[in-house]
């Protein structure tokens, strides 16, 4: 068995705006996929999930991949999960010319499915890089997260940024505009992740935002705002301004919520977080349910999401300075 590991991210400052060509900022998170791949001769592809939820629940599929999970908790989720699976499995094949092979797939993960953390993003990368090193091939970060990106935006119906899978192939913290993704230095951020316990469909988020700006000036240019957002946070990072960067994110958040992509849970966290003094706080991810982000180097606001109502979990999320890891 072949087996790799990918961490999740967080948007500091950006998503949805980097869709329509602005700049985002975003890290790496030590919370990770990691995927087991073993190399199949029947052609088959049979994947076997475990723990793809914070909340606990265990899924077994065991199937191939044609036949759907036989499951009865979050089917659409755990549905899509295996579409990325079954996208990366044809990177692969692509990649190492290799059409017929199958494998079995075994998925172990930290990062709550659909919650803005890229969990998506971070099993990708995992799957593609220990199913090409199982054939005898080893890919460079930046086909990796071509390979990557590719298979989101075949799953997402051409609905993706590189953000996710560039940070989670490379880990640290990245700045993506359009096709131009780098490495950023940055100063290591005290985030706390609050997160509700629900998820967002990233698919209807963005369509929705793409309709608002079709039809109102005002909703283009708050997509255009959230660009100059980015680039004063930008300058807030390299200065290591941590009260700027956080005055930032709740800007941010106030302009995603502008554009409809917050919920009254994500809200309510992002309020417990300011009053518990966080510098910042925003939704992180598509939005609709699912995580915010607070900067706070004390454990107030930690401690202040565990008694919210409506915040399932509240966690520390450590940055990860490395993107993929071989593990065997
Ligand atoms: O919630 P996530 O992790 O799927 O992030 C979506 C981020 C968007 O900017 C809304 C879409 C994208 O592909 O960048």
């Amino acid at each position: 068995m072949t087996l790799s590991s990918a961490p999740g991210k967080v948007y500091l400052l950006g998503e949805h705006a980097v869709v329509y060509g602005e700049p985002t900022v975003l890290c790496a998170i030590e919370q990770r996929a990691r995927v087991g791949v073993q190399r199949r001769d029947d052609g088959k592809l049979r994947v076997n999930a475990e723990d793809l939820s914070l909340d606990g629940f265990t899924v077994e599929y065991d199937g191939t991949a044609d036949e759907g999970p036989d499951i009865d908790v979050s089917e659409s989720l755990l549905d899509a999960a295996m579409g990325y699976v079954d996208g990366a499995i044809e990177q692969v094949r692509d990649v190492t010319g290799n059409d017929e092979v199958g494998f079995d797939v075994t998925i172990e993960s930290d990062i709550p499915l659909g919650a803005g953390l890229g969990s998506s993003a971070a099993v990708v990368v995992a799957a593609i890089d220990a199913a090409t090193r199982e054939l005898g091939v080893t890919l460079e970060t930046d086909e990796l997260a071509e390979r990557a990106y590719r298979t989101e935006y075949q799953v997402q119906n051409g609905q993706a940024s590189r953000a996710d899978t560039f940070c989670s192939a490379t880990g640290g913290a990245v700045r993506v505009e359009g096709d131009d993704c780098r490495s950023l230095a940055a100063p290591d951020l005290p985030i706390v992740i609050g997160f509700d316990g629900g998820a967002g469909d990233t698919g209807q988020l963005v369509a929705g935002v793409r309709s608002l700006r079709d039809e109102y000036e005002f909703a283009a240019d708050t997509i255009a705002a959230i660009g100059d957002v980015v680039r004063n946070g930008e300058a807030a990072l390299a200065d290591g301004d941590l009260e700027e960067l956080g005055r930032l994110m709740n800007f941010n958040h106030g302009l995603l919520s502008a554009l409809g992509v917050s919920s009254r849970s994500l809200d309510t966290m992002v309020w417990a977080a300011r009053d518990a003094g966080a510098y910042g706080a925003k939704l992180i991810g598509a939005g609709g349910g699912g995580c915010i982000a607070a900067l706070d180097p004390t454990p107030e606001t930690e401690t202040a999401l565990s008694f919210t109502p409506g915040c399932e979990d509240a966690f520390r999320a450590e940055l990860a300075d490395s993107g993929v890891k071989r593990l065997e």
